[in-house]
């Protein structure tokens, strides 16, 4: 009896409890995407009837009048920017209101992914920015391109050697995401593999399990940044067990069999034990020519490390090192596969313009000392290479949405002349694709038309941004961009890419992905140039 009165009062204070914050927006005359109860507005993430990209942007495009709109996820009120500019603001002149990325991955259970750059936040981000910066600039990245030209030509060859003057069917999303494996393995972690007649050694499979963005590490990678409160109730660990303890081993002996042998490797290893040692320096003279690796470069930004005693404390250990180079794993490989999937998708369906790269990568070799092995300054020079990336990144950013968290109060003013006060602790999406693909920024936006980077100058640089921008923006967009060069420069030298039987066109995405990936994979012929 008394169950059948509880129940449902129990359950009517429930709904009340779950839409009691819905008027949060209403208040503060924002336009919002309505609700739907408990859920708010990720109802249909769960339901998986969109990309989970484009559930958290709806409001990009039911609101173009505002610079900003509310989104509830489940009964959290959090915001959506829709002003490109506005984006720019809050991530450079006030970034110390936005000086964090949504995270609620704790040391206790993800001792890696919490000690990794995009989701470490306050003082331990600042010290391992500030220490990473200079791994990164264009003198380092030029000493390790020889590492990736290595490991990408030792594959081409061996691709070669499996053509044998015949074309053939491949996929390339496992191409890719072997090569890149490879070339990360490599100057991450310091340790040569050959994933293409070896995918069984453990770098690939344990790489694979690292960064799995679709199932179930995809899903919680999802629930980290569009239900974080729930994700930390749960109180989950996002990367698998053995993978933390695979990675932790594997560097800690890199790293005691260097000291002891005094090896020195253009890697990200090495780079980060002088990190430890204070010896990590930017080579301003050397630097200056080499810090573009094309338009898509992300801008450097100085960031200090706190003086206070919390940054302090904070020293280089060796699982600091483990993290980083397995962060540059999990965001490298996945993101820049998914650039070079799609540039070779575009370059297939559109011939004229991959017969004009293919020129251009003629021309380039004819340069080369051996004929066939780039250089970080002969790839720097390929104009209309860096055209095609460009765009590339442009009609399919890898990463479709990026976010901060509001540390302190923001008030700015909106389009009708409103003040609009983000309060601390509110977490914030930024529509990267929705930016994009419209059409008040980038005329005729689903059109693939490297022309648009004929004249950088044409290009809204405040709304292309396939790397984030401010002092969070992306720290790695050089090895990207060299990296996905390189290989296209090697594949575009032996093979022409033709559409394969199975690759649908035009291309249908897999909504259930966390990442961008084609739902029946990019399935080419790769056509021999020479034989
Ligand atoms: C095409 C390839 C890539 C794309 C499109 C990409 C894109 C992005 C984007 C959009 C962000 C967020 C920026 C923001 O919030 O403003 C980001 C952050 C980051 N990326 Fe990349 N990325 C790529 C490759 C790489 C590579 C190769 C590495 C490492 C070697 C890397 C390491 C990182 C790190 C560590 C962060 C977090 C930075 C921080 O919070 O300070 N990414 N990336």
């Amino acid at each position: 009896m008394f169950l059948l009165w509880a129940l449902p009062v129990a359950l009517y204070l429930f709904y009340r409890w779950s839409v009691a914050t819905y008027d949060y927006f209403e208040k503060r005359n924002i336009p919002y995407v309505k609700p739907v109860p408990f859920f708010g507005q990720v109802w249909s993430f769960f339901t998986q009837e969109k990309h989970a990209v484009d559930v958290a942007s709806e409001g990009y495009y039911m609101f173009p009048n505002t610079r900003i709109s509310g989104v509830f996820m489940l009964r959290t009120p959090a915001y959506l920017v829709h002003d490109p500019v506005l984006f720019k603001e809050m991530a450079i002149k006030d970034f110390d209101h936005f000086t964090d990325h949504v995270s609620e991955v704790t040391i206790e259970h993800d001792p890696l992914l919490a000690r990794s750059l995009f989701f470490a936040n306050g003082a331990r981000w600042r010290h391992h920015r500030n220490g990473l910066s200079p791994a990164f600039t264009g003198s380092k990245m030029r000493n390790m391109f020889v590492l990736v030209a290595k490991s990408a030509g030792d594959a081409m060859d061996r691709l070669m050697v499996f053509s044998r003057g015949k074309s053939f069917t491949m996929e390339l999303r496992d191409l890719y995401s072997k090569l890149g494996n490879d070339a990360m393995t490599s100057i991450s972690f310091g340790v040569e593999v050959d994933s293409l007649t070896d995918p069984e050694n453990e770098f690939f499979l344990k790489g694979k399990r690292l960064a799995k963005v679709d199932g179930l590490p995809g899903l919680k990678i999802l629930m980290t940044t569009i239900l974080p409160g729930l994700f930390k109730f749960l109180r989950l660990g996002v990367l698998y067990k053995d993978v933390n303890e695979f990675y932790q081993e594997a560097v800690a002996t890199n790293i005691r069999y260097r000291e002891k042998n005094y090896i020195k490797r253009p890697d990200f290893i090495h780079l980060m034990l002088q990190a430890r040692k204070n010896q990590l320096n930017t080579e301003q003279s050397e630097d200056d020519g080499l810090q573009s690796a094309g338009f898509s470069t992300a801008e450097t930004h100085t960031v200090e490390s706190q003086k206070d005693g919390a940054a302090e404390k904070l020293q280089w250990q060796d699982i600091d090192i483990t993290a980083a180079a397995a962060s540059f794993f999990f965001g490298g490989i996945e993101s820049t596969t998914t650039l070079l999937c799609f540039a070779s998708y575009e370059l297939a369906v559109n011939p004229d313009v991959q017969a004009r790269l293919q020129i251009e990568v003629d021309r380039a070799r004819e340069e080369l000392e051996d004929g066939k092995t780039p250089t970080y300054e002969i790839l720097q020079k390929m104009k209309y290479l860096d055209m095609v990336v460009s765009e590339t990144l442009r009609r399919w950013a890898p990463f479709g949405l990026t976010n901060r968290r509001c540390t302190k109060d923001y008030t700015f003013t909106n389009t009708d002349g409103t003040k609009v006060t983000i309060e601390r602790g509110l977490n914030i999406s930024i529509p990267l694709k929705s930016f994009h693909l419209d059409e008040k920024f980038f005329p005729d936006p689903l059109r693939f038309d490297p022309e648009r980077f004929a004249d950088p100058n044409q290009i809204n640089q405040d709304a292309y941004v396939p790397f984030g921008t401010g002092l969070r923006n992306c720290i790695g967009s050089r090895l990207a961009l060299m990296q996905a060069k390189c290989f296209l420069f090697y594949m575009l030298s032996n093979f022409t890419l033709q559409p394969g039987t199975k690759l649908t066109i035009p291309l249908v995405l897999d909504e259930t992905s966390a990442g961008l990936n084609a739902k029946h994979g990019f399935w080419m012929n790769l056509v021999p140039r020479y034989v």
